[in-house]
């Protein structure tokens, strides 16, 4: 697909001038299949990006490339997402321009929503509208695929299912989208985090039990897409839950809590800490917010966002 006609089907285009929405996601599924000798792990996921997240602008400038952010905490050097992605498109084209980056910043890190990656495939995007769309979809996803596992999702703009380590992305079907579109996600997420690593080395401490068979998994995925109408919350699984929840009670706790309080059925995004629950239009916020912030505290975040 050609990067035109990709914004096109996203309804309106996230492009104005040159700053880029950089959306979090949430993982609706998300079951980890088993280990793979490179160290990663096999998935199969379906993320969804939300209308919520950073936003990144970028300016022609110079032959190499610099980044600020209004978030003191993130890392600026070489290590950042974005200064990757940005030296991985020089490496992968023949531009020889450079771009100065500005980064706002609202997905907190070590979250399992995605932001790092999503400012780098924001980053690629910009980049290749600066240098005159050298690189069609297929070009840009290789080279997000280099990036990050989760990096190459942000690129489609919409749900996608996700296999391999997460580099093998594919959009969810025109029904399946239809039920996920617009729904109403209420983000929650404790004053914590975990780094992805650790949660996918506390999973393959307890291998092979935290793992889905493949087979299952796609049985599990198909049986969802095959039913026309199944909503979002039929969806939802995470093999994640169990390492992390293991480690910190205080997630499972709470969605156990909403779950007494409101009926809602939370769910941890990623490898954490973020959870979500999938809310009714006129679910009023209030109650369940003071419970959140009763159970975490006032460093707790909470977004109530959609599925972009
Ligand atoms: O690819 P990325 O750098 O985002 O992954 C961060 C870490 O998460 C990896 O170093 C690995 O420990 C773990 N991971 C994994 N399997 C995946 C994705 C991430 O084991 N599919």
């Amino acid at each position: 697909m050609a990067q035109g006609e990709f914004f096109e089907t996203m309804g309106s285009p996230p492009l104005t001038a040159l700053t880029l929405q950089a959306p979090a996601k949430i993982n609706l599924f998300l079951a980890v299949t088993g280990r793979r000798d490179d160290g990663y792990h096999d998935l199969l996921s379906v993320a969804a990006p939300l209308v919520w997240g950073d936003s990144l602008e970028a300016e022609e400038a110079g032959e190499g490339f610099a980044l600020s952010c209004d978030d003191p905490e993130v890392p600026l050097g070489p290590e950042n997402l974005v200064l990757r992605a940005a030296e991985a498109f020089k490496a992968a084209s023949n531009w020889g321009g450079g771009a100065r980056f500005s980064l706002r910043k609202k997905i907190p890190m070590g979250a399992g929503l995605g932001g790092a990656s999503s400012d780098a495939a924001s980053a690629l995007l910009l980049l290749n509208q600066i240098a005159g769309s050298p690189f069609d979809a297929a070009g840009l996803q290789a080279i997000a695929a280099g990036v990050g596992s989760d990096c190459s999702l942000f690129l489609s703009g919409a749900p996608v299912v996700m296999r391999g380590r997460g580099e093998r992305v594919e959009r969810v079907s025109r029904e399946a989208y239809a039920r996920l579109r617009g729904i109403r996600v209420l983000l929650f997420k404790p004053g914590f985090a975990v780094p992805t690593p650790w949660a996918y080395a506390r999973l393959a401490a307890e291998a092979p039990r935290g793992y889905v068979a493949p087979n299952r998994a796609e049985a599990m995925l198909e049986a969802w897409l095959g039913k026309t109408g199944a909503g979002a919350e039929e969806l939802l699984f995470n093999s994640m839950e169990r390492p992390v929840f293991a480690k910190f009670p205080a997630l499972p706790a709470l969605l156990q809590l909403l779950y007494e309080r409101f009926g809602i059925a939370g769910r941890m995004s990623g490898s954490g800490s973020t959870c979500f629950a999938l809310l009714g239009e006129t679910t009023a916020l209030g109650p369940i917010e003071a419970t959140i912030r009763d159970a975490w505290g006032p460093s707790a975040l909470v977004v109530d966002t959609r599925v972009a």
